[in-house]
């Protein structure tokens, strides 16, 4: 015999919050869902969702509550005064916060001797429920296993370990490297668009290189791991002068150099103390100096 689905709070009803809510309900959970400011679950309610009017109303009698708000502070505003109302309950953070955030947030749970979750969405709203969305998760491990089929119809679910942090670690490890790629992107259709190129043409143009190019990090990673920066294929000083002309042409377009400028400072320090025929990746041992 098949079980009932497990009941589910959805507590945010932003862009994400709605998103999770309507895959919940898509996966035949009976979904109950609190907003702050009423009025946006109207959609969700039209799908079958149960509005609730209080955060307190919305959590009593939950299996699992998944928390998706702004940030750290608005998850303790929401979370605090209801604690009493979450007995009962697993506690599954989606919000965005640093490590050290996540694992306060944990120990908090355990003072209230709440079981808690903690994940990192690597996907937009959009993606929710599609192929290609995933969810990071650490915390309690018997959250992640019972809950495991709810957590599925939001995207790939994937466990790494007892530590309420470390699901947030990868997740913003994850978003500087997406975060500084596409700001590389806008720094080159700055240049391209003072020459007259479309913004959405040099995208084109973008997208298979970087594709294409992204898969040095794979080499790039057994470098940092071995700590062995000798003999590269080219070297940092070779990066310096290539980065140097890319900073000068940026100048002659009339673009500023910020973005570009934070990568050349961290060459130059790397040249300036006697790196420069070492490898590029050197620079990671400047940043955790
Ligand atoms: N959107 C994405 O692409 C994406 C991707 C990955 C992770 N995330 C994470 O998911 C979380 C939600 O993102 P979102 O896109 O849904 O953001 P959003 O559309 O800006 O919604 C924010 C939500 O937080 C609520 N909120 C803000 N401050 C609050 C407070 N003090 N007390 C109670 N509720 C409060 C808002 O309620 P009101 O309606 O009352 O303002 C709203 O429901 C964030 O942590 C974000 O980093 C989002």
């Amino acid at each position: 015999m098949q079980s009932t689905p497990t009941p589910v709070t959805v507590l945010g009803l932003g862009a994400m919050g709605r998103a999770l809510a309507a895959a919940l309900i898509e996966g035949g959970h009976a979904v109950t869902v609190w907003n702050r400011t009423p009025g946006r679950d109207t959609a969700l309610t039209a799908l079958g969702a149960r509005g609730a009017a209080t955060a307190a109303e919305a959590v009593r009698g939950a299996g699992l509550v998944i928390v998706c708000l702004f940030d750290h502070a608005s998850v303790h505003e929401t979370l605090d005064p209801v604690a009493a109302d979450l007995t009962g309950a697993a506690v599954l953070n989606l919000t965005s916060t640093t490590p050290d955030e996540a694992r306060e947030l944990a120990r908090w749970a355990t003072d209230h001797a709440l079981p808690y979750l903690d994940g990192g969405i690597m996907a937009i709203p959009e993606m929710i429920g599609q192929p290609g969305s995933s969810i990071l998760y650490s915390g309690a491990r018997a959250v992640f296993d019972t809950h495991r089929p709810a957590l599925e119809l939001l995207g790939t679910a994937e466990y790494f370990g007892d530590d309420a942090g470390t699901a947030s670690l990868y997740d913003f490890a994850l978003l500087a490297a997406m975060y500084t790629m596409f700001a590389g992107f806008l720094h080159g259709a700055a240049m391209m668009r003072a020459a007259g190129v479309p913004a959405a043409e040099f995208a084109d143009r973008v997208v298979p290189f970087v594709t294409a190019m992204s898969h040095a990090a794979i080499r790039q990673g057994h470098t940092i791991d071995t700590g062995d920066y000798g003999n590269p294929v080219q070297t940092l000083s070779f990066h310096k002068s290539a980065v140097d002309a890319i900073v000068r042409a940026t100048r002659d377009a009339g673009v500023g150099t910020e973005l570009l400028g934070a990568l050349k400072a961290q060459i130059d320090r790397q040249v300036a103390d006697g790196h420069g025929g070492e490898a590029f990746e050197r620079i990671v041992e400047g940043l955790t100096a």
